[in-house]
């Protein structure tokens, strides 16, 4: 392969700082994205390890080109997870081109990396109105538009059977305020709600009867009346699908926290208590820190938004249902809020746990002691 190099071979230094796992990874992950293995240099416990002490697993999303260009993005990935998911190329407008046509090239090369390095890869997304293919939009309603929902879930989770384990099969269907009485997003599959939503997770399980299954969604975690509307209407969708006989496994959380949002450790802790309590395990999928807002020089930012994930963290941790936690996104080199929520003063987010060097900064310290504190799974 162009450039790859098969020397994993170290040296008894490196073997003695116990860097044998890393070094190996790093080696057949480059060989798998045809780049030159790049030193490694790699201090202290990772965000996985201590995760792992306490029965949780750790991850985070990339991307398949990312990985592939950037050496140092690389490394800090196999140094500090256990899991990865696709930020894009896993969604349905890119896997499939043309209708009947498929291309799961970038997953591929994802679930290649994730394999040969001993990490997990979660799927997402299945199901969600956010990116459909453009030849799908005018054909999504109806008795047509549920085919298409079905015929993709079938398409993307059958290539994949047996080799993504988990799966968001459904992503934020939920939306209140669009006057639904059963609270479902007005886009045109769900036009038959629970029932549709029913049918999906059946699809997925008939797809891989192995994977465990999801619904993913955002704007549950503040003490505020729109969110409050929006838990209830989740804790209904999962009860309908469970009285349903629907197979779903799993809730998945997806943390874009908001600095300057109200958070109720209390409340937080009822609404998994409540999930929990539907024999449903928990995951915290998006876990990230928006501070558009927060002024201040960077220490005092940092320091702000750590001691706010920190705080989320030990709510949602306390939860034993809460099994894995992932971050959008690993070093602020790509940070997604940059450019999806500016900053008012036009600087780059610093959302991620690593800094744009790739440097530990005060939300991997918050992630690692909220790890720590975490009670045994
Ligand atoms: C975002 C990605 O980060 C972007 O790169 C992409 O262009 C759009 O989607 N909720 C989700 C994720 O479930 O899939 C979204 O990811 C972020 C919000």
């Amino acid at each position: 392969m162009r450039g790859a190099s098969t020397d994993l071979s170290l040296s008894a230094a490196e073997a003695r700082v116990g860097r044998r796992t890393v070094l190996v990874g790093l080696g057949a992950s480059c060989a798998t994205l045809g780049m030159p293995r790049p030193a490694a240099s790699v201090e202290g416990e990772a965000l996985k390890t201590i995760a792992a002490g306490r029965g949780l697993t750790y991850g985070c999303a990339v991307f398949e080109k990312t990985l592939r260009d950037d050496a140092r993005m690389r490394e800090a990935v196999l140094r500090e997870v256990a899991s990865i998911v696709a930020g894009y190329e896993m969604k349905w407008r890119p896997t499939a081109p043309a209708e009947g046509r498929a291309d799961y090239r970038a997953g591929d090369e994802l679930l290649r990396f994730a394999t040969d390095n001993g990490l997990a890869l979660r799927g997402h997304t299945v199901v969600w109105h956010q990116n459909p293919p453009l030849w799908a939009i005018p054909r999504l309603h109806g008795r047509e538009g549920e085919e298409l929902v079905f015929a993709h879930i079938r398409d993307i989770m059958g290539h994949y059977r047996g080799r993504v384990r988990e799966w968001d099969v459904v992503n934020e269907a939920v939306n209140v305020p669009e006057g639904r009485p059963d609270g479902l997003r007005r886009w045109g599959p769900y036009e038959r709600g629970y029932d549709f939503l029913a049918d999906c997770f059946r699809v997925a399980h008939e797809a891989d009867p192995d994977a465990v299954l999801c619904y993913n969604d955002f704007g549950l975690e503040y003490d505020r009346i729109d969110q409050a509307a929006k838990r209830a209407a989740v804790l209904r969708l999962v009860e309908a699908l469970k009285a349903r006989g629907a197979p779903i496994h799993a809730v998945g959380i997806q943390s874009h926290l908001i600095a300057w949002y109200p958070f109720s450790q209390g409340v937080f802790r009822k609404f998994l208590a409540d999930l929990a309590g539907l024999d449903l395990r928990i995951r915290l999928t998006e876990l990230d820190m928006n501070e558009r807002k927060v002024g201040g020089d960077i220490g005092k930012r940092d320091r702000f938004g750590a001691s706010l994930v920190r705080r989320y963290l030990d709510a949602a941790l306390d939860e034993k249902a809460v099994t894995g936690v992932l971050t959008w996104g690993l070093s602020d080199s790509e940070n997604w809020l940059t450019g999806y929520a500016p900053r008012l003063d036009g600087l780059p987010q610093r959302s991620m746990p690593l800094d744009e060097a790739f440097e530990r900064k005060p939300i991997w310290y918050a992630l690692a002691s909220a790890f720590r504190n975490a009670p045994s799974r």
